[in-house]
């Protein structure tokens, strides 16, 4: 059996779906699940990760788990996890972090904040791999509102272009190293295919959507007041900073999703076609 935490995420429920079609036993664990949020079949687990003592019952009787960083900044409470996880007889863990852990190491809200969970884990005895992935195709969601009620995308930094990667990427990935021990002691850094800005993910969406969307530039300062709508600041800050100045490795595309999976990442593309629906 393999928990997934954050399985109700972007992420988390691609995972979960990818085990379960596998035919693997999954435990799927967030603070709010409910049976509904899983395939049938699938044990759903309510429990909350900066508060370790919840995490028991999900975890008894596991092979691995697949652990997120939480993004309510609890540092104090990552060792926790960790011992919880030790605690429940489960030997191997996969986490879910950031590139920022390597490209922004200071960056309160992002690099500092996934180096210490990963400080824990590879500290902790357990097996372990570490996924670093650089910003989401699904970050587009956001984007929703707008393209619904006005056809528009309101967007920052609208020609940077960042190699962003595909949630199903991640959860592939997370599955076969949560599957294969042999990816213990692994660090990989998952992004897509190639290089899109802003406004060619706007065009690529209006694609999928058979529709031209208008695309406005937001200043920083602009994007930085939505932000803090849904995300802190830290959080908003670091963010603006990797859209708008990305580093040299922020923008390489790595060759980790084809390592693990032997085959390319899915493109933004893709994932707009796959999520029209949401914007239509
Ligand atoms: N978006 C990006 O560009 C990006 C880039 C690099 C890394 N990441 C990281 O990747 C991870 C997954 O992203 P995602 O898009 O799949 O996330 P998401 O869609 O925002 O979903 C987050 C999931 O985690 C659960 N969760 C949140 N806090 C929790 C807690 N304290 N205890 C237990 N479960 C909790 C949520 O459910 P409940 O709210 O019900 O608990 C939900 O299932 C996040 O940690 C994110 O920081 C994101």
């Amino acid at each position: 059996m393999f928990v997934v935490t954050g399985a109700t995420g972007n992420v988390g429920r691609a995972l979960v779906r990818t085990l379960y079609e596998a035919g693997e036993q999954v435990t799927a664990v967030a603070r709010r699940i409910t049976a509904a949020d899983a395939p049938d079949g699938v044990r759903t687990v309510a429990a909350d990760l900066t508060d370790p003592a919840t995490l028991g019952p999900a975890l008894r009787g596991a092979r691995a788990a697949f652990l997120l960083v939480p993004p309510v900044l609890a540092p104090e409470a990552d060792a926790g996890v960790m011992a919880a996880v030790e605690a429940a007889g489960v030997g191997r863990i996969v986490v879910l972090t950031s590139q920022s852990a390597a490209t922004r190491p200071e960056s309160p809200g992002h690099g500092l904040r996934v180096r210490h969970f990963e400080d824990q884990a590879m500290a902790s005895g357990l097996g372990w791999t570490v996924i670093r992935p650089g910003g989401f195709a699904s970050n587009a969601y956001a984007w929703a509102e707008s393209v619904r009620a006005r056809r528009e995308v309101f967007a920052p930094f609208a020609d940077v272009p960042l190699p962003v990667v595909h949630p199903d990427d991640i959860a592939e990935v997370g599955a076969a190293t949560l599957r294969d021990p042999a990816h213990d002691g692994r660090t990989y850094v998952l992004t897509g295919p190639e290089l899109i800005t802003p406004r060619q993910m706007t065009a690529a969406l209006g694609d999928a959507l058979g529709e031209e969307l208008a695309f406005t530039e937001l200043t920083r300062a602009e994007a930085r007041a939505r932000m803090l709508a849904f995300m802190p600041e830290a959080v908003a800050d670091g963010t603006l900073d990797i859209l708008g100045e990305p580093t040299a490795d922020e923008q390489k595309i790595s060759p980790d999703v084809e390592r693990v999976l032997g085959r390319a990442p899915h493109s933004f593309a893709t994932w707009a076609g796959q999520n029209a629906a949401a914007f239509g």
